[in-house]
């Protein structure tokens, strides 16, 4: 499935324009710290554009997370590494982690917006943020302060934080059309 195919197949189960610019921006950073680490790109992305399928169908029960995209994209016919990727990602059932698919899909799921809150703090434009931007925002738990900061941190097993921001913020720039930044 590529990556045209993995968007088509999200459009059929989820309607927010967020939650999809979520998961494109989720899916860019899987695929750049794929690249950095030597991974499966094509293979990292499409589970980053789908981890999170479900949340329309679970409405607030955050305990079916995951789950219920797990049995959706078996149904879909997709492989069981995508499927218990996605399953495995809902970090309140699961974790902690030491895969480095696991680890990294925690820290793509948190950066994603963390990154996109920063642009939209510079007008829009992502490619004015930098690791610096990110680590002082970081800091200041008042900014995005849902972003759970140790879930970010979890892709720090595998690889230098201050390369993992900078990987983050190409990743998003290189789709910043798509969403909607400059
Ligand atoms: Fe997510």
């Amino acid at each position: 499935m590529d990556r045209d195919h993995a968007l088509a197949l999200l459009g059929r189960y989820v309607t927010s324009e967020s939650l999809t610019r979520h998961c494109i921006a989720t899916a860019a950073v899987m695929r750049g710290l794929a690249q950095t680490l030597g991974e499966d790109a094509d293979l990292w992305e499409r589970i980053g554009i789908l981890h999170d399928i479900d949340f329309e169908i679970i409405g607030e029960d955050m305990t079916r997370h995951g789950i219920e995209g797990a049995r959706t994209l078996r149904e879909e016919g997709l492989s069981e590494e995508v499927c218990q990727a996605v399953e495995r990602h809902n970090h309140t059932l699961f974790g902690p982690y030491t895969e480095p698919l696991d680890l990294a899909l925690q820290s793509a799921d948190s950066i994603s917006g963390f990154v996109i809150a920063c642009a939209l703090v510079k007008g829009g434009a992502v490619t004015d943020v930098t690791p610096k931007t990110i680590r002082k925002k970081l800091k200041d738990k008042t900014f995005a302060a849902g972003c759970a900061r140790e879930r970010i941190a979890a892709v720090g097993a595998l690889m230098d934080l201050t390369d993992f921001y900078q990987v983050a913020i190409d990743a998003i720039a290189d789709r910043r059309e798509e969403l909607g930044l400059r």
